[in-house]
């Protein structure tokens, strides 16, 4: 029966409705596995992200159905040459499959691994990397062969429960213990002004974050690709709110940033919070995280949850969130291997 399967490349500029409508009912069964209390994202949107493409990353779309059923999608990436993080990570591809639940261990799932060996020989990766947050994906990746690199945490603040006179406290010891400092509030997309700083100070943030043993080359922040993250946030009605911290020689010391959506009002996401390292331990992490839930119980009023991810590693930011109240809600691991490693399973 498997034999009869074959993983076809969907071109997302042009492939036709009966494309999409396998592909959405498909996309339904995988949020109701995994994500059963939150909202889908309307159709019409995710169409429209995926048609818009991304000039950093290439981006390979696949699926294999029968008889008008969409069994299993495919999705793979890897950063293409106008990508600052090109040089270090070109050799990186990163890869996600789905067997609906009542195709699964007929051998679907293994249909994608040449289709990856080929992707990765066609842009010369040497090491795939996939995650899962599922017992089955685990099972799968160790007959893969591929190993555990990154456990990652996602975790949920329950509005409703939030200590606010702790966060009141926190932002007051936030200002006394560094007068110096100022913190600013951004509504919607940065000014040029901050963006130019923002950008560098974002990129050398980002590199301090525990990885594990990841391999994932170095992390480069445009302003150029944050506009055309901007870009893409606008073309679904998503808003970016960002706190910053500011030293008084004008360096940007702490920032966090969390996304709202229309179709997702309930549901705020935490992206990445940071304080410079030669400004940690002044509970600069304590105020510019209180001043996020403030300012959003004042614009979101019916924002129900407030959503993180951090490396399982990650103690300082772990501890933060869980003060706060954050509870752990659902585990990630990433997994790794080499084109060699792969060869093995073909
Ligand atoms: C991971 C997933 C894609 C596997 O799809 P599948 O079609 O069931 O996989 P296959 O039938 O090709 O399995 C190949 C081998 O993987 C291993 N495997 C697959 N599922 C397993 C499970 N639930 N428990 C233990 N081992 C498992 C087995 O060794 C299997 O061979 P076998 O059935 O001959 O013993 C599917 O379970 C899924 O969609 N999971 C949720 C999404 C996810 O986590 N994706 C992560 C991978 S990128």
């Amino acid at each position: 029966m498997v034999g009869e399967l074959t993983p076809v490349r969907i071109d997302v500029a042009s492939t036709d409705r009966a494309f999409w409508n396998r592909f959405h009912e498909l996309r339904r069964v995988r949020q109701n596995e995994s994500r059963p209390d939150d909202p889908v994202q309307p159709d019409e949107e995710v169409e429209t992200r995926m048609k818009k493409g991304n000039p950093f990353e290439f981006q390979h779309f696949y699926e294999i159905s029968r008889d008008g059923v969409m069994l299993s999608s495919f999705y793979g990436e890897t950063v293409t040459p106008r990508n600052a993080e090109y040089e270090t990570n070109k050799h990186l591809f990163w890869a996600d499959g789905y067997v609906r639940p009542d195709a699964r261990r007929q051998g679907i799932g293994a249909l994608w691994v040449p289709v990856i060996a080929k992707l990765m020989d066609e842009h010369g990766c040497t090491v795939v990397g996939m995650s899962t947050e599922e017992e089955p994906g685990h099972g799968f990746l160790e007959w893969l062969g591929a190993e555990q690199k990154l456990t990652e945490i996602e975790s949920r603040l329950k509005l409703s429960e939030v200590d606010w006179p702790m966060l009141e406290r926190w932002m007051a010891e936030g200002a006394q213990r560094s007068p110096q400092t100022k913190l600013e509030i951004y509504d919607g997309v940065l000014p040029a002004s901050v963006l130019a700083d923002f950008a560098p100070q974002l990129t050398s943030l980002l590199n301090t974050m525990p990885f594990e043993s990841l391999d994932i080359g170095q992390i480069i922040v445009t302003p150029e690709r944050i506009k055309d993250w901007n870009e893409r946030q606008a073309l679904v009605g998503e808003v970016q709110h960002t706190v910053i911290t500011r030293e008084p020689d004008g360096v940007i010391s702490g920032m966090t940033d969390i996304t709202w959506a229309p179709y997702r009002r309930t549901l705020i996401y935490q992206q990445f919070t940071g304080v410079r390292p030669d400004a940690r331990g002044r509970g600069l992490g304590k105020w510019i995280k209180a001043a996020m839930v403030l300012h959003i119980r004042e614009l979101y009023p019916d924002a129900r949850w407030i959503v993180t991810e951090n490396a399982h590693s990650n103690g300082p930011m772990l501890n933060i969130n869980r003060t706060m109240g954050f509870k752990a809600y659902r585990t990630a691991v990433e997994y790794q291997m080499t084109r060699e490693q792969l060869e093995a399973r073909l």
